[in-house]
Protein backbone atom coordinates (compact mmCIF):
# COMPACT_ATOMS: atom_id res chain seq x y z
CA UNK A 1 0.00 0.00 0.00
CA UNK A 2 1.11 3.17 -1.00
CA UNK A 3 1.62 5.67 1.74
CA UNK A 4 3.24 8.65 -0.21
CA UNK A 5 2.46 9.93 -4.10
CA UNK A 6 4.41 12.75 -6.00
CA UNK A 7 3.13 14.01 -9.13
CA UNK A 8 3.59 17.30 -11.08
CA UNK A 9 1.55 19.79 -10.03
CA UNK A 10 -1.52 20.14 -11.46
CA UNK A 11 -3.10 21.22 -15.03
CA UNK A 12 -6.45 22.06 -13.90
CA UNK A 13 -8.25 22.97 -17.05
CA UNK A 14 -11.33 24.62 -15.81
CA UNK A 15 -11.21 27.44 -12.54
CA UNK A 16 -13.45 29.93 -11.54
CA UNK A 17 -11.83 32.78 -9.89
CA UNK A 18 -14.09 35.50 -10.37
CA UNK A 19 -12.92 39.10 -9.97
CA UNK A 20 -16.15 41.17 -9.57
CA UNK A 21 -15.47 41.88 -5.82
CA UNK A 22 -12.07 41.08 -5.39
CA UNK A 23 -11.81 40.12 -2.20
CA UNK A 24 -13.31 36.92 -3.88
CA UNK A 25 -10.86 36.40 -5.85
CA UNK A 26 -7.95 37.22 -3.52
CA UNK A 27 -9.44 34.51 -1.19
CA UNK A 28 -10.54 31.72 -4.19
CA UNK A 29 -6.29 31.95 -6.11
CA UNK A 30 -4.88 30.21 -3.07
CA UNK A 31 -5.91 26.87 -2.97
CA UNK A 32 -5.30 26.95 -7.00
CA UNK A 33 -2.22 28.58 -6.93
CA UNK A 34 -1.09 26.69 -4.28
CA UNK A 35 -1.03 22.89 -6.22
CA UNK A 36 -1.51 23.92 -10.07
CA UNK A 37 1.27 25.14 -12.71
CA UNK A 38 -1.18 25.92 -14.93
CA UNK A 39 -5.01 26.84 -14.54
CA UNK A 40 -7.22 27.34 -17.17
CA UNK A 41 -9.30 30.47 -15.83
CA UNK A 42 -12.73 30.89 -16.55
CA UNK A 43 -14.33 33.49 -18.52
CA UNK A 44 -17.91 33.95 -17.02
CA UNK A 45 -17.36 36.77 -15.00
CA UNK A 46 -19.28 39.89 -13.96
CA UNK A 47 -18.50 41.63 -16.78
CA UNK A 48 -17.81 39.07 -18.74
CA UNK A 49 -14.19 38.45 -20.03
CA UNK A 50 -14.18 39.51 -23.71
CA UNK A 51 -11.65 41.72 -25.07
CA UNK A 52 -7.72 41.61 -25.25
CA UNK A 53 -7.98 44.02 -22.50
CA UNK A 54 -9.80 42.33 -20.24
CA UNK A 55 -7.56 39.66 -20.48
CA UNK A 56 -4.74 41.82 -19.69
CA UNK A 57 -6.26 43.17 -16.82
CA UNK A 58 -7.65 39.60 -15.03
CA UNK A 59 -4.88 38.13 -15.77
CA UNK A 60 -2.42 40.63 -14.27
CA UNK A 61 -5.10 40.52 -11.35
CA UNK A 62 -4.37 37.20 -10.61
CA UNK A 63 -0.92 37.04 -10.90
CA UNK A 64 -1.32 39.96 -8.22
CA UNK A 65 -3.03 38.16 -6.07
CA UNK A 66 -1.28 34.93 -6.46
CA UNK A 67 2.09 35.89 -6.20
CA UNK A 68 3.30 33.95 -3.04
CA UNK A 69 3.28 31.08 -5.21
CA UNK A 70 5.32 32.12 -8.56
CA UNK A 71 5.31 29.09 -10.30
CA UNK A 72 1.62 29.52 -10.70
CA UNK A 73 0.75 30.01 -14.78
CA UNK A 74 -3.12 31.60 -15.52
CA UNK A 75 -3.83 30.74 -18.82
CA UNK A 76 -6.55 32.86 -20.14
CA UNK A 77 -9.59 32.52 -22.55
CA UNK A 78 -12.51 34.90 -23.44
CA UNK A 79 -15.96 34.22 -23.74
CA UNK A 80 -17.36 33.70 -27.17
CA UNK A 81 -20.66 35.94 -27.68
CA UNK A 82 -22.98 35.65 -30.59
CA UNK A 83 -20.81 38.71 -32.30
CA UNK A 84 -17.29 37.61 -31.53
CA UNK A 85 -15.18 37.80 -35.35
CA UNK A 86 -11.50 36.91 -35.97
CA UNK A 87 -10.19 40.29 -35.68
CA UNK A 88 -10.96 39.76 -32.08
CA UNK A 89 -9.57 36.11 -32.02
CA UNK A 90 -6.38 37.61 -33.70
CA UNK A 91 -6.34 40.57 -30.91
CA UNK A 92 -6.64 37.99 -27.80
CA UNK A 93 -3.91 35.71 -28.82
CA UNK A 94 -2.15 38.15 -28.82
CA UNK A 95 -1.88 38.84 -25.43
CA UNK A 96 -2.07 35.00 -24.64
CA UNK A 97 -5.26 33.87 -24.41
CA UNK A 98 -5.38 30.51 -25.45
CA UNK A 99 -8.80 29.95 -26.44
CA UNK A 100 -12.80 30.65 -26.59
CA UNK A 101 -15.40 29.44 -24.27
CA UNK A 102 -18.66 29.38 -25.65
CA UNK A 103 -21.57 29.08 -23.00
CA UNK A 104 -24.88 28.56 -24.30
CA UNK A 105 -27.08 31.07 -23.57
CA UNK A 106 -28.66 31.11 -19.93
CA UNK A 107 -27.60 27.32 -18.57
CA UNK A 108 -25.28 28.30 -16.14
CA UNK A 109 -24.21 31.30 -13.97
CA UNK A 110 -23.59 34.78 -16.12
CA UNK A 111 -24.59 32.80 -19.11
CA UNK A 112 -27.42 35.25 -20.02
CA UNK A 113 -25.38 36.68 -23.19
CA UNK A 114 -24.54 33.06 -24.26
CA UNK A 115 -25.31 31.51 -27.46
CA UNK A 116 -28.94 30.97 -27.95
CA UNK A 117 -30.39 27.07 -29.35
CA UNK A 118 -30.76 28.74 -32.55
CA UNK A 119 -27.46 30.38 -32.89
CA UNK A 120 -26.13 26.68 -31.98
CA UNK A 121 -27.91 25.18 -34.40
CA UNK A 122 -27.15 27.46 -37.57
CA UNK A 123 -23.94 29.48 -36.65
CA UNK A 124 -23.92 32.86 -38.16
CA UNK A 125 -20.64 33.28 -40.74
CA UNK A 126 -18.54 35.44 -38.16
CA UNK A 127 -18.30 32.44 -35.88
CA UNK A 128 -17.25 30.18 -38.62
CA UNK A 129 -14.86 32.93 -39.73
CA UNK A 130 -13.78 32.85 -35.95
CA UNK A 131 -13.26 28.86 -35.47
CA UNK A 132 -11.13 28.68 -39.07
CA UNK A 133 -9.04 31.51 -37.49
CA UNK A 134 -8.80 29.36 -34.69
CA UNK A 135 -8.06 26.08 -36.20
CA UNK A 136 -4.93 27.83 -38.02
CA UNK A 137 -3.74 29.22 -35.15
CA UNK A 138 -4.10 25.97 -32.68
CA UNK A 139 -6.26 27.58 -30.14
CA UNK A 140 -8.86 26.02 -28.45
CA UNK A 141 -12.69 25.82 -28.69
CA UNK A 142 -13.93 25.22 -25.09
CA UNK A 143 -17.47 24.29 -24.58
CA UNK A 144 -19.78 24.34 -21.73
CA UNK A 145 -21.83 21.29 -23.51
CA UNK A 146 -25.66 21.94 -22.36
CA UNK A 147 -28.82 22.97 -24.70
CA UNK A 148 -30.37 25.54 -23.27
CA UNK A 149 -34.10 24.54 -24.29
CA UNK A 150 -33.69 20.62 -23.32
CA UNK A 151 -34.51 19.09 -20.24
CA UNK A 152 -32.07 19.66 -17.95
CA UNK A 153 -31.07 15.87 -17.71
CA UNK A 154 -31.07 15.53 -21.52
CA UNK A 155 -28.87 19.02 -22.36
CA UNK A 156 -25.61 17.39 -22.57
CA UNK A 157 -27.02 14.62 -24.56
CA UNK A 158 -28.59 16.95 -26.86
CA UNK A 159 -25.37 19.08 -27.33
CA UNK A 160 -23.66 16.33 -28.66
CA UNK A 161 -24.69 16.35 -31.88
CA UNK A 162 -23.52 19.89 -32.54
CA UNK A 163 -19.92 18.96 -31.21
CA UNK A 164 -20.20 16.10 -33.50
CA UNK A 165 -20.49 18.66 -36.23
CA UNK A 166 -18.32 21.05 -35.14
CA UNK A 167 -15.61 18.37 -34.89
CA UNK A 168 -16.21 16.97 -38.27
CA UNK A 169 -16.00 20.72 -39.94
CA UNK A 170 -12.95 21.56 -38.44
CA UNK A 171 -10.66 18.74 -38.15
CA UNK A 172 -7.84 20.45 -36.89
CA UNK A 173 -10.01 22.73 -34.11
CA UNK A 174 -8.88 21.56 -30.51
CA UNK A 175 -12.18 21.34 -29.28
CA UNK A 176 -13.21 20.40 -25.70
CA UNK A 177 -16.20 19.36 -23.99
CA UNK A 178 -16.31 20.74 -20.48
CA UNK A 179 -17.36 19.22 -17.27
CA UNK A 180 -19.09 15.99 -19.21
CA UNK A 181 -21.26 14.30 -16.75
CA UNK A 182 -23.28 11.99 -18.99
CA UNK A 183 -22.33 8.10 -20.54
CA UNK A 184 -23.27 9.83 -23.81
CA UNK A 185 -20.64 12.08 -23.61
CA UNK A 186 -17.92 9.79 -22.94
CA UNK A 187 -19.06 7.40 -25.86
CA UNK A 188 -18.84 10.18 -28.14
CA UNK A 189 -14.98 11.16 -27.16
CA UNK A 190 -14.43 7.32 -27.45
CA UNK A 191 -15.98 5.91 -30.39
CA UNK A 192 -17.37 9.42 -32.74
CA UNK A 193 -14.21 11.59 -32.40
CA UNK A 194 -12.44 10.11 -35.92
CA UNK A 195 -9.82 13.75 -36.41
CA UNK A 196 -8.72 12.93 -32.60
CA UNK A 197 -10.07 16.81 -32.06
CA UNK A 198 -12.47 16.11 -29.21
CA UNK A 199 -11.30 16.00 -25.53
CA UNK A 200 -13.26 16.50 -22.23
CA UNK A 201 -12.78 17.76 -18.80
CA UNK A 202 -14.35 15.79 -15.64
CA UNK A 203 -14.47 17.56 -12.36
CA UNK A 204 -13.86 15.43 -8.80
CA UNK A 205 -16.92 16.45 -7.94
CA UNK A 206 -18.86 14.47 -11.19
CA UNK A 207 -16.70 11.55 -10.68
CA UNK A 208 -18.20 11.20 -6.76
CA UNK A 209 -21.75 11.92 -6.83
CA UNK A 210 -25.18 11.12 -8.05
CA UNK A 211 -28.53 13.33 -8.25
CA UNK A 212 -29.02 11.51 -4.79
CA UNK A 213 -26.51 13.84 -3.20
CA UNK A 214 -28.19 16.82 -4.44
CA UNK A 215 -32.04 16.27 -3.62
CA UNK A 216 -32.66 12.76 -2.48
CA UNK A 217 -33.61 13.43 1.46
CA UNK A 218 -33.36 17.27 1.51
CA UNK A 219 -31.62 19.74 -0.79
CA UNK A 220 -28.07 20.24 -0.60
CA UNK A 221 -27.18 23.44 -2.62
CA UNK A 222 -23.15 23.15 -2.10
CA UNK A 223 -23.73 20.07 -4.83
CA UNK A 224 -25.71 21.76 -7.33
CA UNK A 225 -23.93 22.32 -10.19
CA UNK A 226 -24.11 23.06 -13.78
CA UNK A 227 -24.32 20.41 -15.55
CA UNK A 228 -25.98 18.78 -12.69
CA UNK A 229 -24.52 15.19 -11.51
CA UNK A 230 -26.70 12.71 -13.39
CA UNK A 231 -27.39 8.60 -12.72
CA UNK A 232 -24.91 5.95 -11.06
CA UNK A 233 -24.72 5.05 -14.17
CA UNK A 234 -22.82 8.25 -15.93
CA UNK A 235 -20.68 8.37 -12.95
CA UNK A 236 -20.01 4.97 -13.45
CA UNK A 237 -18.85 5.94 -17.23
CA UNK A 238 -16.92 8.98 -16.07
CA UNK A 239 -15.27 6.80 -13.48
CA UNK A 240 -14.33 4.28 -16.00
CA UNK A 241 -13.18 6.74 -18.72
CA UNK A 242 -10.46 8.22 -15.81
CA UNK A 243 -9.37 5.01 -14.89
CA UNK A 244 -8.68 4.23 -18.29
CA UNK A 245 -6.06 6.41 -18.86
CA UNK A 246 -7.29 7.78 -21.88
CA UNK A 247 -5.62 10.79 -22.92
CA UNK A 248 -8.60 12.60 -24.08
CA UNK A 249 -10.11 12.70 -20.38
CA UNK A 250 -8.04 15.04 -18.00
CA UNK A 251 -8.75 17.39 -15.05
CA UNK A 252 -11.10 20.35 -15.11
CA UNK A 253 -11.89 20.98 -11.63
CA UNK A 254 -14.28 23.64 -11.96
CA UNK A 255 -14.45 24.85 -8.88
CA UNK A 256 -16.93 27.33 -8.71
CA UNK A 257 -17.24 29.46 -5.87
CA UNK A 258 -20.31 31.54 -4.92
CA UNK A 259 -20.94 32.86 -1.09
CA UNK A 260 -22.88 30.97 1.16
CA UNK A 261 -25.78 33.59 0.87
CA UNK A 262 -25.95 32.86 -2.91
CA UNK A 263 -25.51 29.37 -2.43
CA UNK A 264 -28.03 28.87 0.60
CA UNK A 265 -30.87 30.84 -1.26
CA UNK A 266 -34.25 29.86 -3.06
CA UNK A 267 -32.91 30.92 -6.09
CA UNK A 268 -29.65 29.35 -5.38
CA UNK A 269 -26.52 29.62 -7.98
CA UNK A 270 -24.59 26.31 -9.36
CA UNK A 271 -21.25 25.87 -8.48
CA UNK A 272 -18.74 23.51 -6.38
CA UNK A 273 -16.12 24.98 -4.83
CA UNK A 274 -13.63 22.32 -5.03
CA UNK A 275 -10.64 23.83 -5.10
CA UNK A 276 -9.67 23.50 -1.30
CA UNK A 277 -9.94 19.62 -1.42
CA UNK A 278 -9.42 19.30 -5.22
CA UNK A 279 -5.68 17.16 -4.94
CA UNK A 280 -6.57 15.27 -1.10
CA UNK A 281 -9.64 14.12 -2.58
CA UNK A 282 -8.70 13.29 -6.11
CA UNK A 283 -5.74 11.24 -4.64
CA UNK A 284 -8.55 9.53 -1.94
CA UNK A 285 -10.39 8.60 -5.23
CA UNK A 286 -7.84 6.79 -7.00
CA UNK A 287 -6.38 5.44 -3.68
CA UNK A 288 -10.25 4.11 -3.79
CA UNK A 289 -9.75 2.23 -7.23
CA UNK A 290 -6.21 1.16 -6.49
CA UNK A 291 -5.10 3.34 -9.64
CA UNK A 292 -2.97 6.41 -7.81
CA UNK A 293 -0.52 5.76 -10.86
CA UNK A 294 -3.34 7.06 -12.82
CA UNK A 295 -3.52 10.46 -11.05
CA UNK A 296 -0.57 12.15 -12.80
CA UNK A 297 -1.68 11.71 -16.05
CA UNK A 298 -4.93 12.65 -15.25
CA UNK A 299 -4.53 15.89 -13.08
CA UNK A 300 -1.22 17.08 -14.53
CA UNK A 301 -0.17 15.27 -18.06
CA UNK A 302 -3.12 15.16 -20.62
CA UNK A 303 -3.92 18.34 -19.95
CA UNK A 304 -0.96 19.70 -20.65
CA UNK A 305 -0.68 17.99 -23.65
CA UNK A 306 -3.60 18.56 -25.55
CA UNK A 307 -3.41 22.27 -25.08
CA UNK A 308 0.22 21.64 -26.42
CA UNK A 309 2.59 23.33 -23.59
CA UNK A 310 5.32 21.39 -22.39
CA UNK A 311 5.59 19.84 -18.69
CA UNK A 312 7.41 21.41 -15.80
CA UNK A 313 9.15 20.10 -12.90
CA UNK A 314 7.33 21.36 -10.02
CA UNK A 315 5.74 18.56 -8.19
CA UNK A 316 3.20 18.30 -5.08
CA UNK A 317 3.71 15.18 -2.69
CA UNK A 318 0.62 13.55 -0.84
CA UNK A 319 0.85 11.63 1.80
CA UNK A 320 -1.81 9.42 3.54
CA UNK A 321 -2.75 11.39 6.52
CA UNK A 322 -6.27 13.58 7.74
CA UNK A 323 -7.17 16.38 6.02
CA UNK A 324 -10.35 18.07 6.61
CA UNK A 325 -11.89 21.62 5.74
CA UNK A 326 -14.91 23.42 7.45
CA UNK A 327 -17.46 25.71 6.67
CA UNK A 328 -17.15 29.45 7.32
CA UNK A 329 -18.04 31.94 9.86
CA UNK A 330 -20.57 34.07 8.04
CA UNK A 331 -22.38 33.80 4.84
CA UNK A 332 -19.68 36.04 2.92
CA UNK A 333 -17.63 33.08 3.28
CA UNK A 334 -17.21 30.08 0.58
CA UNK A 335 -18.58 26.51 1.81
CA UNK A 336 -16.03 24.28 0.03
CA UNK A 337 -16.87 20.95 -1.28
CA UNK A 338 -17.35 18.58 1.46
CA UNK A 339 -17.03 20.12 4.28
CA UNK A 340 -16.17 18.57 7.56
CA UNK A 341 -15.31 15.32 5.28
CA UNK A 342 -12.19 13.55 6.92
CA UNK A 343 -9.60 12.55 3.85
CA UNK A 344 -6.95 9.90 3.88
CA UNK A 345 -4.96 12.32 1.92
CA UNK A 346 -3.18 15.38 3.12
CA UNK A 347 -0.20 17.76 1.45
CA UNK A 348 3.31 16.53 2.77
CA UNK A 349 3.98 20.16 2.96
CA UNK A 350 0.60 21.70 4.85
O1 LIG B 1 -21.72 24.74 -11.66
C1 LIG B 1 -21.23 25.57 -12.40
N1 LIG B 1 -20.82 26.77 -11.95
N2 LIG B 1 -21.13 25.28 -13.69
C2 LIG B 1 -20.74 26.19 -14.59
O2 LIG B 1 -20.72 25.89 -15.74
C3 LIG B 1 -20.43 27.58 -14.16
C4 LIG B 1 -20.07 27.64 -12.76
C5 LIG B 1 -20.03 29.05 -12.19
O3 LIG B 1 -19.53 29.96 -12.86
O4 LIG B 1 -20.49 29.23 -11.09
ZN1 LIG C 1 -17.25 26.10 -15.19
Amino acid sequence: MKSEVKILKLFDAHVHLRHDNSRILQEVVIPTAKVCKYAVIMPNTSPPTISHNDVVWYRDQILFFSKQYPDFNPLMMIKMESNCDPELIRSVKNVGAIGTKSYPEGVTTNSSKGLAEEVINNPPQNLLDCWEEQSKNGMISSWHGEMPKSFVMDGEKDFLPFISWLANQYPKLKIILEHISTADAVDLILNKNPHNNIAATITYHHLILTLDDVLKHNIYPHNYCKPVVKTPRDREFLVKAVLSGHPNFFLGSDSAPHCVKAKENCWGCAGIYSSPVLVQGLAEFFDSHDALDKMENFTSIYGARFYGLPLWEESITLIRKRFSVFAPFNEFGFTPFRVAHDFGWGLKDD
